[in-house]
């Protein structure tokens, strides 16, 4: 059987295939390359570029292939960039998922992996590490455009021979231990990411989005987990579907948060020099604290994260950092 990839050429999809591959699983690529690279995507995996709405192109690829699992990455990501441009969103994360599961029900494809969001939480009702029954209250047309496609699928599974796990991703960093790819995108937004460009002095500047939070020192407080601690979590979810197992919607972080400013601190610490940040005003969409609950996780998909430490999440990042500068300069 083979697993089909949306998003195989982005940063997580890209983590993925190597995980497949290294697994010893027949690899299946569509992306569209708009965000995510050729070169990033693994030569063993067999690769289609285009878009994962173009309904005749997913038959066909499911025609083509014995594709017995779907693992669906293609999305637009990034907070405030959905809150200024919604439909766009709703297009990508939305309508084009529906077209795809639609195409995968057609061909009678029995499991499917959804890269989901703690953004579904939106802010939690409580202090403690949020868990999946929580509300689902986004306040981001990003989280929204999620939980549809969540919505979307747990309908499909009711109504069809058609089991899936929807992994809620708290804040996903670093890169893959053997240096083979990583967060590539020029205009990546995310925090460890840019702070890192910024540490190499790839930018300038940073800024921190917002200091007057109800947090203990009023910045921001994710749950930060690493990139290979996530991609295992689809291996699970795939063997326990092959295996039997019914739908799931569960987090995937460490239950623990860092603010901003501690983030800020162990990339100066680990990279070992300063950088110049500057203090601004909130951003839009942004919930003052999240951080997850991985018990559900860990139980059903018997995930067991290897990588919870921030130094070594940070310096996988800055190693990619360092190879993308001397790539593209040659
Ligand atoms: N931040 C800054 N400066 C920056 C970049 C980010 O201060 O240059 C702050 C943000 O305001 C936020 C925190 O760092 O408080 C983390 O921001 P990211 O952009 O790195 O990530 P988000 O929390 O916005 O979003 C990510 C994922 C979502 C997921 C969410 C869950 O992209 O998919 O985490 O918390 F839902």
């Amino acid at each position: 059987m083979a697993v089909l990839v949306t998003g195989g050429g982005g940063y997580i999809g890209s983590h993925m295939v190597w995980a497949l591959l290294d697994a010893g699983e027949d690899v299946v690529v569509v992306d569209r390359l708009s965000t995510g690279f050729r070169w990033a995507i693994a030569p063993e995996a067999r690769f289609y570029e285009g878009d994962i709405g173009d309904a005749a192109l997913t038959d066909r690829i499911f025609a083509e292939n014995p594709v017995d699992a779907v693992i669906h990455f293609a999305g637009s990501i990034v907070v405030p960039e959905s809150v200024a441009d919604p439909l766009s969103y709703y297009e990508n994360n939305t309508v084009k998922s529906r077209s795809l599961i639609a195409s995968a029900v057609r061909a009678g494809i029995p499991h499917f992996v959804f890269s989901s969001t703690a953004a579904v939480y939106g802010t939690p009702s409580v202090l403690e590490p949020v868990q999946e029954d929580l509300p689902l209250r986004p306040e981001s047309p990003y989280g929204s455009s999620k939980l549809m496609t969540e919505i979307m699928l747990r309908d499909t599974a009711a109504a069809h021979d058609f089991t899936y796990t929807a992994l809620r991703y708290f804040n996903v960093a670093g890169a893959d231990p053997k240096g083979r790819t990583g967060q590539s995108s020029a205009n990546a937004t995310h925090l460890i990411k840019v702070a890192c460009a910024t540490a190499l002095g790839k930018r300038a500047s940073m800024t921190v989005f917002g200091t007057d939070y109800p947090t203990p020192d009023g910045t921001c407080v994710r749950d930060y987990i690493h990139v290979t601690d996530l991609v295992d979590a689809h291996l699970k979810a795939l063997q326990r579907m092959r295996a039997g197992g019914g739908s799931l919607a569960a987090n995937c972080g460490y239950g623990r948060g860092f603010s901003v400013l501690e983030i800020l601190d162990a990339v100066r610490a680990v990279h070992g020099g300063d950088f110049d940040v500057a203090i601004g005003e909130r951003r839009a969409g942004d919930p003052a604290m999240i951080v997850a609950d991985p018990s559900l996780a860990k139980r059903e998909l018997n995930w067991q994260p290897r990588h919870d430490d921030l130094s070594g999440i940070i310096e996988s990042a800055l190693a990619w950092e360092r190879h993308l500068a001397r790539k593209n300069s040659f």
